[in-house]
């Protein structure tokens, strides 16, 4: 991404990260899904003002972005800007994150997502070029 388009970045972090042990990060992820939970993150930019487009990475967890996602896209204004989500998955594809971003984010123009199943995510460069391409990044 950075590579690509030279642009700025910012990682959603838990300041209390899920296990290492996938069955019981798949344990917290669902029950922080079920309850809705809005988990604290590391760090928060100060501002987004100065940002049009915002591409958006996120693995699917339970058919939508993790809860950390929520976090960030609940704390701040889009009003006028685009947020291109893409998502890496083993199987659901976006699933309903697209919606669900639309909801999150307010004020957001929410573009076409790209879906990246983990197995291929090494070899996706073109495929995220393309993208970039046709969303008019690069
Ligand atoms: C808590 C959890 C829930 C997941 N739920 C889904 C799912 O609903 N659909 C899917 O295709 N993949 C699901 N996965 C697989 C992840 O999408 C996959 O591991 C991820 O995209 C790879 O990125 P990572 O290396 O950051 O985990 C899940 C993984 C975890 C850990």
């Amino acid at each position: 991404m950075k590579e690509l388009t030279g642009a700025d970045t910012y990682k959603i972090e838990m300041k209390e990260p899920y296990s290492p042990v996938y069955m019981t990060c798949i344990d917290e992820a669902k029950k922080d899904k079920q309850k809705k939970a809005r988990p604290e993150l590391v760090s928060y930019p100060d501002s987004i003002d100065e940002y049009d487009t915002i591409v958006l990475g996120y693995p699917n967890y339970w058919g939508t972005f993790p809860m950390a996602v929520a976090t960030f896209l609940e704390r701040y204004d889009f009003t006028g800007k685009t947020i291109l989500p893409f998502c890496t998955n083993e199987g659901s594809g976006m699933g309903s994150s697209e919606s669900d971003i639309r909801k999150a984010a307010r004020g957001a123009t929410v573009g076409k997502g790209l879906a990246i199943t983990g197995s291929q995510a090494a070899d996706s460069k073109e495929a995220v070029k393309e993208w970039f391409v046709l969303n008019g990044l690069i």
